[in-house]
């Protein structure tokens, strides 16, 4: 699978993509463990145009798409500097988002993104990548772990109106 995935970086003409595959693969993580409300308001705001596109023009952030073919199958979301949701400093890069359709999941397209991570860290000399995960995403957390991450803290989190625990998890690379 890994050799048929293409990591790509957005344009900003690719909104509407952008739109489509993080209110699909949030819904499709998230909808069993919270209210149709707060999902709901969570998505409202964080995933309408006008947000996603400040996002895509913040110059200290990068999105990617992995494509099977022509299909959005993932993406990431990338951040340092002042684009970091907590902590900027100028020696770390967030992974602030990484998802998976769930029809592609344990196809190793995570680990592909998270490789992209890595290099584009890596090319801006950064000492470490750093992310936030609800402390009850399982399979996320087995997927950092196998990926590398260790957990250095904790910070809370806010879906809708309910404030949820987020794990901190870093990968040194220096
Ligand atoms: C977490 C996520 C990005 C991993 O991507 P992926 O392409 O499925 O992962 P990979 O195939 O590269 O890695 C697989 C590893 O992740 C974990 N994993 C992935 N899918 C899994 C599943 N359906 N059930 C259990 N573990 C799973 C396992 O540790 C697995 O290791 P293994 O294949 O050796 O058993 C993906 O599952 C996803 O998008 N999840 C929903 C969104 C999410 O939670 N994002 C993170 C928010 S912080």
């Amino acid at each position: 699978m890994t050799n048929t995935i293409k990591v790509v970086e957005l344009e900003s003409s690719q909104l509407s993509a952008l739109q489509l595959i993080s209110t699909q693969t949030f819904s499709e993580t998230f909808t069993e463990y919270n209210t149709e409300e707060n999902m709901k308001l969570y998505i409202e705001s964080n995933f309408n145009l006008n947000s996603l596109k400040k996002e895509l023009d913040n110059s200290s952030s990068k999105f990617y798409f992995a494509l099977d073919g022509k299909e959005v199958v993932g993406y990431l979301k990338i951040n340092w500097g002042n684009a970091q949701s907590e902590s900027p400093g100028n020696t770390s890069l967030e992974v602030e988002r990484i998802y998976v359709l769930k029809s592609y999941h344990g196809k190793k397209v995570g680990m592909v993104l998270f490789q992209k991570a890595i290099e584009v860290a890596k090319d801006l000399n950064f000492d470490f990548i750093w992310l936030g995960v609800w402390e009850k995403n399982e399979r996320a957390i087995q997927f950092y772990k196998k990926n590398g991450l260790v957990e250095f803290d904790k910070h809370l989190f806010k879906l809708g109106k309910d404030v949820q625990t987020d794990l901190l998890m870093k990968f040194m690379l220096k």
